[in-house]
């Protein structure tokens, strides 16, 4: 007989479950430590989908937004751009728990959005706006990017702030989330759509 130990108190209950990806979220944002402090956002590429790691740096319960920073010179914005669909995914291996976002991508860049927040960014971050060629440009010999006068050191106040130019905040406005909760009497699947007035919410097979 399969035991009951151990249940979140998620496990049937599928408010607490949109309450815990919330709450999970926020702990992602601001823990640098956490499991979904880092997520992976596919898009639409030519052939291939296309995929990579970003920081989960913003997000709003209320809104229903997502958000990451980036440079605009760079591939993902090329494709935002061709289609703005997003889809993220987080997984906490600690917690056996995976979401999926669905989105739409809204780039930010040199607007009143990015101005707020390249003002609270720290000066380590802002350096990475600072690289000469547009990231995946090819190069010939082995590279970090950077002019040479900036290998091994932090740029002054003032050149820092030329990066602003290739800043831009990416703000996913959320369509769809689906939960997949790993539990050994069985796993939880639940989805949320947003609809203009509710969330309609509903259990789905794992
Ligand atoms: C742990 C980690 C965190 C990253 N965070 C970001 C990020 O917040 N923003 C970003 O543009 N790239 C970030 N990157 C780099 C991207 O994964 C990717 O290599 C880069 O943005 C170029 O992607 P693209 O060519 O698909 O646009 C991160 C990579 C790793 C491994």
């Amino acid at each position: 007989m399969v035991e009951n130990n151990n249940l979140p108190d998620h496990y049937n209950d599928i408010d607490k479950i949109y309450h815990e990806i919330w709450s999970r979220l926020k702990i992602g944002k601001k823990d640098r430590n956490s499991e979904f402090h880092q997520c992976y956002v596919a898009s639409s590429g030519n052939n291939f989908p296309s995929i990579r790691t970003v920081v989960l740096r913003h997000l709003d319960k209320e809104l229903l937004t997502i958000g990451f920073h980036t440079d605009i010179r760079s591939n993902k914005i090329n494709e935002i751009k061709h289609n703005s669909n997003l889809t993220v995914l987080l997984y906490d291996h600690v917690g056996k728990i995976q979401i999926k976002i669905n989105g739409i991508a809204l780039i930010n860049h040199k607007n009143a959005n990015t101005e707020a927040i390249w003002s609270k960014i720290r000066d380590f971050s802002k350096k990475c706006y600072l690289v000469q060629h547009a990231p995946g440009t090819n190069s010939s010999e082995a590279t970090s990017g950077y002019p040479e006068h900036y290998e091994n050191t932090l740029p002054s106040p003032q050149e820092l702030e030329l990066g602003y130019e290739n800043f831009s905040h990416v703000s996913i406005s959320i369509k769809v989330i689906e939960w997949l909760y790993l539990h050994q009497n069985g796993h939880r699947r639940a989805r949320f759509t947003i609809d203009s007035d509710h969330i309609d919410k509903q259990w789905i097979a794992p």
